[in-house]
């Protein structure tokens, strides 16, 4: 979605902000722009729509575009079609303000009608443009730019985050932010600071970092920030340091980032497990939890929740929370729960999945939980976001930057972290005996190499890739721990090569899905060695039957299957309760290798963002 950077200090702005816009462009976006103050009373805008690419062409004909302050913004429409006008920064009518926005003002059309009576003129048809109007107006009444920005983030509604500058405020930039409309990272320098709505922008400038919470605001020169609400009371924040590695924001040697993300998955899992498992003492700790004994043994049921794979993730650690720790556990879209008039039990524990941490729907679902004193923690793949300020207790899910859109080596970051989770509660409430625990962990050792086994699969994936990247609609089945998978698997296909493709448990397949079936529908079947491997089968059988195409995911030990399918692609045997950690790496491969037949953008895919942070 919408990406925010801002830059105040000694340096030539533009050097930083083009740079940081580009560590952005992983986040999606479909238009960009810069706005620079320079110090002569004057904002220079530049605009384009399309790639950073584009930006970049342009600027070099504006030579002139030196100034020490400035910010930039990639753009993902909500309101208000792909075009220059609607890119961001905007400007007021006496081109003296210049603002950048994440979120939508849901209130902006009233808002707009009364700044049009009072003879504001509108180049745009984007929400944000009432934003720079609103403060000129509020500027009529008070001389300080702080006050007019807060009085104007008073009056809107939604979820927002803002930069401004202003030629009356000379290597200032003022931040505020209202709801959840993704973050507001301010990083501190020597004598310059950073401002950016995600942590790759800046952490090749600085890791000494302070998060904006809602309601709040920062007014930030070269030396020093304050932090203000929006009453005008000074705020007191936390610096956080980030351990982050900038090299992990390189595609390295790999074509795109998502295949460079899915061949670090075995490495990143056994980031999951540092500090978690104890592979001599047969030990899976959790110092991280923020549950005592008898807390855990007090709950009686978890809900997780997540959107995209974060819910597939969420999907398969019901499955694990039931069967390994014995706790009844549900699952929900982080977008109905949201809504739902839910009866919040006693005793509840809410496990929220956010690689991101800035998911809009996944955050009020949480501030919902929090609201009706529910327990809760969050997943998620980095620090400081607003998920961690709302649940209190972060459990990192240690995948390292994930740049791909496509969700990816977070994705079984999480499924294994949920997986550590589920024995670590079983071992607390007694369900698991000293020789499930041992042979759980002994699987677990497994665990890396099994993955770089599984991904020695591409050869035949890239094989089976052209033989079906023609087919305009594909079903995934799968059952069990795999129905999530099989779910996955489509959307990845879906996200990556804008192919139809739908996951469903097999055994609905009956009930629907099987009356689109035919020789133009290929099904993908999920089949590791596990006990639905019989029911599996009658499932491909009986699509095989309607003429479709069929593929195989299923593990090598499985002879009876290539007399059923078309295609198999041949995995390596491994422990049951493991297998969904496993089978995400063919499926990720041939939704890759059939989007790079098909032409498609693979690490940022048409419409969709990496972290959605509008409703
Ligand atoms: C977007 C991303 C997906 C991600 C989903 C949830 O749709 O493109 O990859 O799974 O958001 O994001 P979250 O950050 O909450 O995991």
């Amino acid at each position: 979605m919408c990406g925010i950077v801002g830059y105040t200090g000694p340096r030539n702005a533009l050097d930083i902000l083009v740079p940081s816009l580009e560590r952005l462009e992983y986040r999606g976006y479909d238009s960009a722009g810069i706005s620079i103050d320079d110090g002569n009373d004057s904002i220079h805008i530049v605009r384009t729509t399309g790639k950073l690419s584009a930006l970049k062409k342009k600027l070099e004909s504006h030579t002139y575009l030196e100034g020490y302050s400035g910010i930039g913004h990639t753009r993902w429409a909500t309101h208000g079609k792909v075009t220059l006008e609607n890119a961001h920064p905007h400007q007021d009518c006496q081109k003296a303000i210049s603002v950048a926005h994440n979120g939508i003002v849901e209130n902006y059309s009233s808002l707009k009608k009364i700044l049009q009576d009072q003879g504001h003129k509108f180049l745009s048809m984007t929400d944000t443009e009432i934003i720079p109007h609103l403060i000129e107006e509020e500027l009529k009444h008070t001389k300080s730019l702080e006050k007019a920005v807060a009085r104007t983030v008073s009056k809107l509604e939604g979820g927002n985050s803002i930069v401004v500058i202003s030629t009356a405020n000379k290597g200032t930039i003022i931040a505020a932010r209202q709801g959840h409309s993704g973050g507001i990272a301010i990083g501190s320098g020597d004598n310059e600071m950073f401002v950016a709505s995600d942590l790759p922008a800046i952490i090749p400038h600085t890791k000494t970092i302070q998060h904006l919470d809602a309601g709040e605001m920062a007014i930030i020169s070269p030396t020093n920030v304050l932090y203000k609400d929006m009453k005008g009371n000074l705020l007191s924040k936390p610096y956080t340091e980030i351990s982050f590695n900038v090299q992990g924001t390189d595609k390295g040697t790999f074509d795109h980032f998502m295949l460079k993300e899915i061949y670090e998955q075995p490495k990143a899992i056994s980031q999951t497990f540092k500090n978690r498992v104890s592979f001599d003492k047969k030990q899976i700790n959790f110092p991280d939890f923020p549950l005592t004994f008898k807390e855990i043994n007090a709950v009686k049921k978890i809900v997780l929740i997540g959107m995209g794979s974060s819910l597939h993730a969420a999907m398969v650690g019901k499955t694990w929370l039931e069967q390994v720790a014995g706790i009844p556990a549900e699952w929900d879209h982080s977008s109905e729960f949201r809504y739902r008039e839910s009866v919040f039990q006693e005793g509840t524990l809410l496990i929220s999945l956010t690689q991101s941490g800035e998911t809009a729907d996944t955050l009020a679902a949480m501030l919902r939980a929090k609201e009706n004193q529910i327990n809760q923690v969050v997943l998620s793949n980095y620090p400081g976001t607003q998920a961690e300020r709302i649940a209190e207790k972060l459990l990192p899910i240690e995948a390292g930057p994930e740049i791909g859109v496509a969700a990816t080596k977070t994705f079984t970051c999480s499924l294994s972290t949920l997986y550590l989770l589920s024995i670590f509660l079983g071992v607390n409430r007694g369900k698991l005996d000293q020789m499930k625990i041992s042979s759980l962990i002994d699987d677990l050792v497994l665990l890396p190499e099994l993955m770089t086994k599984y991904l020695s699969t591409d050869d035949q994936i890239r094989e089976i890739a052209d033989k079906y990247q023609k087919y305009p609609n594909f079903l995934f089945l799968g059952r069990g721990l795999n129905y999530p998978l099989a779910m996955e698997g489509a959307l990845k296909l879906k996200e990556l090569s804008y192919i139809h493709a739908e996951g469903y448990p097999a055994g609905e397949m009956k009930h629907g899905p099987i009356s689109l079936i035919d020789n133009s529908m290929p099904v993908v079947g999920i089949i590791p060695s596990d006990s639905l491997r019989d029911k599996m089968l009658s499932s491909l059988s009986e699509s095989k039957a309607r003429g479709a195409k069929v593929l195989a995911i299923a593990s090598e030990n499985e002879t009876l299957v290539r007399e059923i399918v078309d295609d198999v692609i041949w995995i390596p045997d491994a422990p049951s309760e493991l297998s969904p950690i496993l089978t995400a790496l063919p499926l990720q491969l041939l939704a890759y290798h059939i989007a790079l037949l098909r032409g498609c953008d693979i690490d940022q895919p048409r419409n969709l963002a990496k972290s959605v942070t509008v409703e």
